[in-house]
C-alpha cells in the first residue's frame, strides 16, 4: 500500500511516532534538535503533508520549495512561525493544536506565579548549596498570592484556565483584550494600562502579532506598580526584554517568571543575573500526556486533509 509522503521536522512522543511511522513514509528522519534550514527545505520537497514545531520557519521560500505539500500541522497553539499569507496563496492548509495544551500551560503559568512570588527557586538554590542556615523571622521573605489582583492580558482559551484558578487563590480578576469574554461574571474587562497599574501579578496570553509585538515595553513597565511581578508563557517577543531587564533592574518591578524569551534559546544575559527572576525553558506544554495529545491532533489534521475531509484545527 503506498503512504503518504510526510515531512515531520522532530521527533515527537513515542506513541505518536508509532502512529507516524504506521500510517506515513518519512521524507526525512526527524532528529530531537531543530533541523537546519536546508534538511527542512530538503524534507518538505517530496511531502505531501508536515507535521513542524514552532521552532522552524516556514516562510514563502521555504513553501515556495514544498510543491507537493497541502496540509502543514503546526506542533502547537501558536503559529507566528508560518507565514500564512503565503501558505494561502499556496493553497496550503494549516492547522495547530488548540484546547489540548490550553490547561498543561495555565498550570505552568501558576507554577511561576507562585515560584517567583514564595522565591521558590532561590530557597531551593540556597538549601542545595549548603547555604540555609535554619529558620529566621525575616528570612526569605516573599509576597502573599492569595487575595491579590491577577491581570491577564490577552483573554483566550490559555488566559480564561489561568483567571480560573485564580477563584481557588481569592484573587481579583482583571483583564484586558480585544473584547469582554463569558466567563466568570466576577471578571473586570479593563483597557490594558488599568490593567498594568492595578494588578499584582500581570500574567501574558496574546498571540505573537504585528500588534502584540513589545505590548510590554518600558511604558508598560513604567505603568506597574514596583510589588508587581509579570509572567509571561505566550510568546517572548511580546515583551521588551531589554526594557524588562532595565526595570528589573531598577526595582521598578518585583520580578518575573518567563517561560519564552525574545531569541529563544538566548536569554538576555542581565535576566541571568537577577534573584528575582524565574527562568524556563519554554515548558508550557511540555506534559507527556499534552505532548502525545498535541501529535494526535496533528496526526488528525494531516490525515483529514489527505483524505479530502475538513482539517478540525484549521487555521487557513
Ligand atoms: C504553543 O503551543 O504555542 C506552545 O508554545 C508550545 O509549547
Amino acid at each position: 500500500m503506498r503512504l503518504p509522503a510526510l515531512y515531520l521536522s522532530r521527533v515527537l512522543p513515542e506513541p505518536v511516532m508509532a502512529v507516524i511511522r504506521e500510517r506515513f513514509r518519512l521524507t526525512a528522519i526527524p532528529a530531537v534538535d531543530p533541523p537546519s534550514r536546508q534538511a527542512l527545505l530538503d524534507g518538505l520537497q517530496e511531502a505531501e503533508a508536515a507535521i513542524c514545531t514552532l521552532t522552524e520557519t516556514i516562510d514563502d521560500a521555504v513553501l515556495s520549495r514544498a510543491s507537493q505539500l497541502k496540509v502543514l500541522a503546526n506542533y502547537a497553539v501558536g503559529y507566528n512561525n508560518i507565514d500564512l499569507d503565503a501558505a494561502r496563496a499556496r493553497g496550503i492548509i494549516v492547522t495547530n493544536t488548540p484546547d489540548v495544551l490550553t490547561d498543561t500551560t495555565a498550570d505552568l503559568t501558576w507554577a511561576l506565579i507562585l515560584a517567583t512570588a514564595r522565591r521558590l527557586v532561590e530557597g531551593d538554590r540556597l538549601v542545595r548549596t549548603h547555604r540555609w542556615t535554619g529558620w529566621a523571622p525575616t528570612h526569605m521573605l516573599g509576597s502573599d498570592v492569595w487575595g491579590k489582583t491577577l491581570g491577564v492580558i490577552g483573554m483566550g482559551r490559555i488566559g480564561q484556565a489561568v483567571a480560573r484558578r485564580a477563584a481557588g487563590f481569592r484573587m481579583r480578576v482583571l483583564y484586558s483584550g480585544r473584547h469582554p469574554v463569558q466567563g466568570d461574571p466576577q471578571w473586570e474587562f479593563r483597557p490594558l494600562n488599568e490593567v498594568l497599574t492595578e494588578s499584582d501579578f500581570i500574567t501574558v496570553h496574546v498571540p505573537l502579532t504585528p500588534d502584540t509585538h513589545h505590548l510590554l515595553d518600558r511604558q508598560a513597565f513604567a505603568r506597574m506598580k514596583p510589588t508587581a511581578f509579570l509572567i509571561n508563557t505566550s510568546r517572548g517577543p511580546v515583551v521588551d526584554e531589554a526594557a524588562l531587564v532595565e526595570a528589573l533592574h531598577a526595582g521598578r518591578l518585583a520580578g518575573a517568571g518567563l517561560d519564552v524569551y525574545e531569541r529563544e534559546p538566548e536569554v538576555h544575559p542581565g535576566l541571568r543575573e537577577l534573584p528575582n527572576v524565574v527562568l524556563l525553558p519554554h515548558l508550557g506544554s511540555a506534559t507527556l500526556d499534552t505532548r502525545i495529545r498535541m501529535g494526535m491532533i496533528c496526526v488528525e489534521n494531516v490525515q483529514a486533509v489527505l483524505e479530502g475531509r475538513p482539517a478540525p484545527n484549521r487555521v487557513v
